[in-house]
């Protein structure tokens, strides 16, 4: 289990703060929860108390004894600050230690992560940029702000980033770290959708769980990620989000940015057919069953392999009898440097369990939830 200290500081956002705390203790994190003065007037500590399972920490606490910021500080795994207000941000930029939360900050060694949450006006203005600027210098990790609807009813750049995101973040955080600062990582996800007719579809079961896992833990780890997917997926840290349908659609994408890669992961569930002639209108019931012409869709991993100059790419394979043997010639075949096998059972389920292999490697898992996959897959390729 992971020790999370948590600040909160003053802004409408602190609102989702019980969310989060929730999930975090869902999740196995131990959460420690450190108040400025004015984030009592959004939330209280009672709730955070009691949902985090451990008295809250708040300025007028300031008295004790004992120096526990530095007992805090010594024992936290990750510190996160959210949400992040303009006020401390400053603080921690300019190192003022003037109350429980920046005196911990001020002590702490290990990894630390902002979440901010303001205003767009006080967001943009060069003094929070440029204090931004310095703590990501400091090797602080930023999460968001998120573009949206702002609590004075304007929209910008200022909204807190949504709970299971920040959340996500932290079980990042809390880990191995994989490093890809810089690295151009193109995740491809999501289960294709072949049209029969206008309103019926080919498709499978694909959750999209794990490529969303991927992708936010490479950006964690610094890359720059593109994400071509079915599947609706956000984070405001992505360069693009490519949204397609079709098994053809997603192999136009991902050929067109190819080159720009150095990165290609895929664990897209692409359907091997698509009907030869989608029917313009729906189709009718006749009372005499329908036969549908299906044609292979194309081959993604395999041109992927055929064009490949300098990227690394991650392919899955998913199939039943020895697919470890199976998914070791493909990955051969399809000139991929890992391959990620397991069978039809797992699709789409929580846990997933299988086998990583690489060149003369074959590492079994078991039980891994997406974010310890998608770990797992991520380690081997930090430069
Ligand atoms: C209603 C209201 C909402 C506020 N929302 C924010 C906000 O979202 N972000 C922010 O940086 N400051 C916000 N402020 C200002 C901060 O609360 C103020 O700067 C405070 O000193 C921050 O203190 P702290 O950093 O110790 O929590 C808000 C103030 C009020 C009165």
């Amino acid at each position: 289990m992971s020790r999370v200290v948590l600040g909160v500081c003053g802004s409408i956002a602190a609102i989702k703060l019980p969310l989060l705390v929730r999930l975090l203790r869902d999740r196995g994190h131990d959460v420690r929860v450190i108040m400025t003065h004015s984030s009592m007037q959004f939330v209280t500590p009672m709730a955070l108390s009691v949902l985090s399972e451990s008295p809250v920490w708040t300025p007028d606490q300031c008295e004790q004894g004992y120096v526990q910021h530095i007992s805090w500080a010594k024992d936290a795994d990750a510190m996160v600050v959210v949400p992040a207000s303009a006020n401390t941000l400053a603080k921690m930029a300019h190192g003022l230690a003037d109350d429980p939360l920046s005196m911990t900050l001020l002590s702490y060694t290990g990894p630390i992560m902002v979440v901010p949450a303001m205003h767009d006006s006080m967001w943009l203005h060069p003094a929070t940029q440029s204090n931004v600027l310095q703590l990501k210098n400091r090797g602080v990790h930023v999460l968001g702000p998120d573009m949206g609807a702002l609590s004075s009813g304007d929209a910008g750049i200022g909204r807190l980033c949504e709970p299971e995101l920040i959340a996500d973040s932290i079980d990042w955080m809390t880990g191995p770290q994989p490093t890809l600062t810089g690295c151009r990582v193109g995740v491809i996800m999501g289960g294709t959708r072949e049209p029969i007719d206008p309103v019926r579809l080919i498709c499978n079961r694909s959750t999209g769980q794990l490529g969303s896992a991927i992708a936010t833990g490479a950006v964690h780890a610094g890359a720059i990620v593109t994400v071509i997917s079915t599947e609706p997926i956000h984070h405001p840290q992505f360069k693009e989000v490519v949204m397609v349908e079709t098994a053809e659609a997603m192999y136009q994408s991902v050929l067109s940015r190819y080159s720009d890669f150095d990165v290609v992961i895929m664990p897209a569930a692409v359907g091997d057919y698509a009907v030869s002639t989608p029917s313009a209108n729906k189709i009718r019931k006749t009372g005499n069953g329908l036969s549908i012409h299906l044609q292979e869709t194309p081959d993604i991993l395999a041109e992927l392999g055929r064009l490949k100059t300098h990227q690394q790419l991650v392919g899955f394979c998913l199939g039943d009898g020895d697919i470890v043997t199976t998914a070791q010639s493909k990955r051969i075949q399809k000139k991929c440097d890992w391959m990620i096998a397991n069978d039809p059972t797992q699709f789409g389920s929580a846990h997933r369990s299988g086998w990583l292999i690489g060149d003369h490697h074959v590492t079994p898992y078991h039980h891994l939830s997406p974010t310890e996959l998608a770990r797992l897959i991520l380690l081997p390729l930090s430069r």
